[in-house]
């Protein structure tokens, strides 16, 4: 089954791909001729997962998802949230984003965070929605350099190592969007 992945995240692509293997053909929004910044306007991860994946299924008739991330920090009341992209600014820049949550949590003790990923799937017009969630800890300082955006500082639940020190296939199987991933290629399975 051919299936748009409406992102412009080369990491995620790769993520994603690796995961599904080759039981399906993921095309990019490049592959689709789509250049357009996606709106995502919404104040959740859900409205705005549902946002992308009926943009790319109205202009262009495919079968598609998107996805929305957000990092939720306990003490934050589960700030940023769905504003993780954009919490230093505009800029939607990754090192400026963890220098600010880095300073915002300085003298705070409690460092429970998770990261919360939702899909919405659009199946011949019929949207299904999968969420996926793990647990961890906000480092104080970056370990690691692979991954993207704040896998320096995240350090899940029962390991010793951050987001940015493991390899894909590690990070993959245990994190958010692997998990929604997961029950997205179960769903799809299911459908056949
Ligand atoms: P998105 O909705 O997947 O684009 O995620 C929004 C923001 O959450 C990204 O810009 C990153 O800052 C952060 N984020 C999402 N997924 C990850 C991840 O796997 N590791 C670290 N940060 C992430």
């Amino acid at each position: 089954m051919k299936l748009v992945f409406a992102t412009n995240n080369e990491h995620k692509l790769k993520e994603v791909q690796e995961i599904l293997g080759d039981q399906f053909e993921l095309m990019s929004l490049a592959d689709l001729g789509c250049d357009e910044e996606i709106p995502e306007t919404g104040p959740t991860l859900e409205t705005n997962a549902a946002e992308k994946a009926w943009y790319i299924y109205t202009r262009y008739g495919v079968n598609c998802f998107a996805d929305d991330t957000g990092l939720e920090v306990e003490a934050l009341d589960g700030a940023p949230g769905v504003y993780s992209a954009r919490y230093a600014g505009p800029q939607r820049d990754a090192s400026d984003n963890i220098r600010k949550l880095l300073m915002v949590m300085d003298k705070i003790n409690n460092r429970k965070a998770r990261f919360r990923t939702v899909i919405s799937l659009i199946i011949d017009g019929v949207e299904t929605q999968f969420e996926g969630v793990v647990n961890g800890t906000l480092l104080d300082s970056l370990n690691g350099t692979a991954g993207f955006g704040y896998d320096p500082i995240f350090q899940p639940d029962g390991f010793e190592l951050s987001f940015a020190q493991m390899d894909l296939a590690q990070k993959n199987e245990i994190s958010h969007r692997g998990r929604a991933i997961s029950q997205l290629v179960q769903y799809l399975n299911e459908l056949k």
